[in-house]
């Protein structure tokens, strides 16, 4: 059976290579919140504030990532630096909870690797009510008509009242985490819902999802899908495959519902079967070969998934998820990262949609599960969601 030793010289260096990049990057970095590089500096989402109802600057939905490395690396390292970066981060956050407006669905991803992180690690009773206060927006979005939790408020004058898309399925383990500290169980019913929602109506029959589907937000029922950040309608987002791939292997672990971790396999297989012989994931499986854009995050996002797949099922099925992640994480460690100061971040070639102005660049959720799929592979690893 394909094991990872701790001891094991490849993860031993990337580990090594991790720890010494955070080191000077976190001390330089600290008073920011970054999502990109500008010519090898970290970018400041914390200042950039000045269309915050928009849900950029301090709402952006990229803002817990950063809070998020520190607690890795606080766990890896016991560095109290670290925690107090973490900290620095959080507190900046409250500005978008009062802001109110810029927050969409993705307080769970703001809120999981920081408030909810904190208060798990160290009890900070502010952090729990930061936590249940995104807990609860998230509930304030569902729609129990089409049982879904909407995405986005309105976009450029497109009503999106009905919109949900498969990404949500990592904002829901705020909700599982909800009911799991106060004992109510109506945020666990809401992601159940939302959960079984996505399994049925995002999930194809060849195991890919599609990004975003639209309901009919008065009755239910499903009315059209989209493209969205992905190449076309019907085509295949690969870092949704990956929020759809980890996404409900979350609701496994939360819930226990075998369904889940079925549906999790699924996509798995579909993801496993178009990975192309050179390990490099593209933006889109079904984009056209040029221009050969990729998409470094959905490697990294998909090898955390396909880890914890591989923890959840019998021996002789193991070295399939955790033999593939290993492949993802060893073609990014040889051709995807800068472990130089050139760059404050570490994964290069990430690209935030296949019809962005821009592709191939650096950004923070890249670095966030890239490090947390290595941690993983060490075992005794800090699961954030
Ligand atoms: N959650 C938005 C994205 O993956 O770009």
């Amino acid at each position: 059976m394909l094991t990872v030793e701790k001891s094991n010289v490849w993860l031993q260096d990337v580990i090594r290579k991790i720890t010494d990049k955070m080191d000077w990057v976190s001390e330089k970095s600290k008073h920011k919140i970054p999502y990109t590089t500008i010519h090898g500096v970290h970018d400041d989402k914390s200042v950039s504030n000045s269309n915050a109802g928009s849900g950029d600057g301090i709402s952006w939905w990229t803002n817990g990532f950063w809070g998020g490395m520190m607690w890795q690396m606080y766990h890896v390292t016991g560095q109290e630096k670290y925690k107090e970066f973490a900290n620095l981060s959080e507190n900046k956050l409250d500005a978008g909870l009062q802001q109110y407006y810029g927050l969409h669905h993705d307080v769970g991803f703001m809120w999981l690797p920081t408030s909810v992180a904190n208060y798990r690690i160290t009890r900070n009773p502010e952090s729990r009510k930061r936590a249940l206060h995104a807990a609860n927006l998230l509930a304030g979005r569902y729609n129990p008509a089409g049982e879904f939790i909407r995405a986005w408020n309105d976009l450029d004058g497109e009503d999106t009242r009905g919109w949900a898309i498969i990404d949500c399925m990592f904002n829901i383990p705020i909700l599982y985490w909800a009911t799991e500290e106060t004992g109510d169980p109506r945020f666990m019913q809401i992601a159940i819902k939302h959960a079984d929602t996505a399994m049925n109506t995002f999930v194809r029959p060849d195991g890919s999802v599609n990004h975003i589907v639209e309901f009919d937000p008065f009755h239910g029922g499903v009315v059209k899908t989209y493209g969205g950040q992905g190449y076309e309608e019907g085509s295949s987002w690969t870092r949704g495959q990956s929020w759809g791939l980890y996404g409900f292997m979350m609701s496994f672990i939360h819930t226990g519902k075998e369904e889940y971790l079925h549906t999790a396999k699924r996509i798995a297989h579909y993801f496993i079967a178009n990975i192309p012989e050179n390990g490099i994931i593209p933006i889109d499986f079904r984009q056209p070969k040029d221009p050969a854009y990729e998409d470094s995050t959905a490697a990294a996002i998909a090898a955390c998934g396909l880890i914890e797949i591989s923890k959840a099922v019998g021996e002789h099925e193991k070295d399939l998820y955790l033999g593939t992640a290993l492949k993802l994480l060893k073609v990014l460690d040889e051709l995807r990262t800068d472990w130089t100061r050139d760059c404050d971040c570490i994964l290069k070639n990430g690209s935030a949609a296949y019809h962005a102005k821009e592709h191939h660049q650096s950004i923070i959720y890249g670095d966030y599960y890239f490090m947390e799929a290595i941690f993983k592979l060490k075992g005794n690893d800090l699961y954030l969601w």
